[in-house]
C-alpha cells in the first residue's frame, strides 16, 4: 500500500533540472517539449480553468505581450486540465467577445496544451492539493534555450500574474548570462548591476581601495553599470 501511495508522488522540478520531456496536444498543433524549443527561451505557464475571468485577463495580456516576448527569443506556451475544444471556443470568446482595459479582438497565437489527464500539470508540480486538487495553479516555468529550467513562480487561483515582471525576470536572466552579473533587488535594464564577489583578499583590497569602473558598497558588494542600450541591445539580437 505504502508503494502504491509512493508511485503517485512525483518529484516537482527544480531551478537547474532539465525542463521535464512531453508531447502533447495544443491549440496550434501537437509539440513535443522541450526538444522543439531548443535554441529559444520559453515560458510554460499553467492556469486553473477556461472560461475563468482571471485567466481570461491573464491570457488577454499575455497575447497581447507575446510580440515583445518573442523579439527577445521567447516563445510562450500555457496549459491548463481543460480539454481542446474548451481551450478553442475560450479562445474564441476572448477574440469575439471580450473587451478588457482597452483590450480587444486579442488572438491567443501561442499554444494552449490541453492537459485532461494532467499528466504535464503532475510532471511539473502544477496541481497542488492543498489549492486544488482538480485546476492547476498559476505556474511559471521560464527555461533557456538548452532546455534547463532558470526561474519557476508560482501563484495562487485568485491571483493574476505581472507580466512585466515575467519580462523583467527574462532580461535579467538574459543579463546575467550576456555579462556575468548578478541583478538586485527591484532591478529594471540601465539600473546597476552586481558584479561577482571578490574571490581573493587582493581582488577585495583593489576594490576597496578605488576602482573607477565600480561602486563598492563593501568587498563584497560592488556594482558597475551597464547602460539601458546595452542591455536592450543584447536581449533583443537574440
Ligand atoms: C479565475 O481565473 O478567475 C479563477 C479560476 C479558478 C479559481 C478562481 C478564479
Amino acid at each position: 500500500m505504502e508503494a502504491e501511495n509512493k508511485s503517485e508522488v512525483m518529484p516537482m522540478p527544480r531551478i537547474g533540472d532539465k525542463a521535464p520531456a512531453f508531447s502533447a496536444v495544443t491549440t496550434q498543433g501537437d509539440i513535443h517539449f522541450p526538444d522543439q524549443y531548443a535554441g529559444s527561451w520559453v515560458i510554460l505557464f499553467s492556469h486553473p480553468a477556461d472560461f475563468t475571468p482571471v485567466c481570461t485577463s491573464e491570457f488577454m495580456t499575455f497575447a497581447t505581450l507575446e510580440e515583445k516576448f518573442a523579439e527577445a527569443n521567447c516563445k510562450l506556451v500555457g496549459l491548463s486540465v481543460d480539454g481542446l475544444y474548451s481551450h478553442i471556443a475560450w479562445l474564441r470568446t476572448i477574440k469575439e467577445k471580450i473587451e478588457y482595459r482597452g483590450m480587444k479582438n486579442v488572438e491567443v497565437k501561442f499554444p494552449l496544451i490541453e492537459d485532461i489527464t494532467m499528466e504535464v500539470a503532475k510532471k511539473y508540480g502544477m496541481i497542488q492539493p492543498g489549492e486544488s486538487s482538480t485546476k492547476a495553479v498559476r505556474a511559471v516555468f521560464v527555461i533557456d534555450p538548452k532546455g534547463i529550467i532558470r526561474t519557476i513562480i508560482y501563484y495562487p487561483l485568485s491571483l493574476g500574474r505581472n507580466f512585466d515582471e515575467l519580462y523583467r525576470v527574462l532580461v535579467a536572466l538574459q543579463t546575467a548570462d550576456e555579462f556575468s552579473v548578478a541583478t538586485p533587488a527591484d532591478w529594471q535594464p540601465g539600473d546597476d548591476v552586481i558584479v561577482p564577489t571578490a574571490g581573493s583578499c587582493g581582488v577585495a583590497k583593489e576594490r576597496m581601495d578605488g576602482n573607477e569602473e565600480m561602486t563598492c558598497y563593501d568587498w563584497f558588494f560592488c556594482t558597475k553599470k551597464i547602460d539601458k542600450e546595452t542591455i536592450l541591445k543584447s536581449v533583443l539580437k537574440k
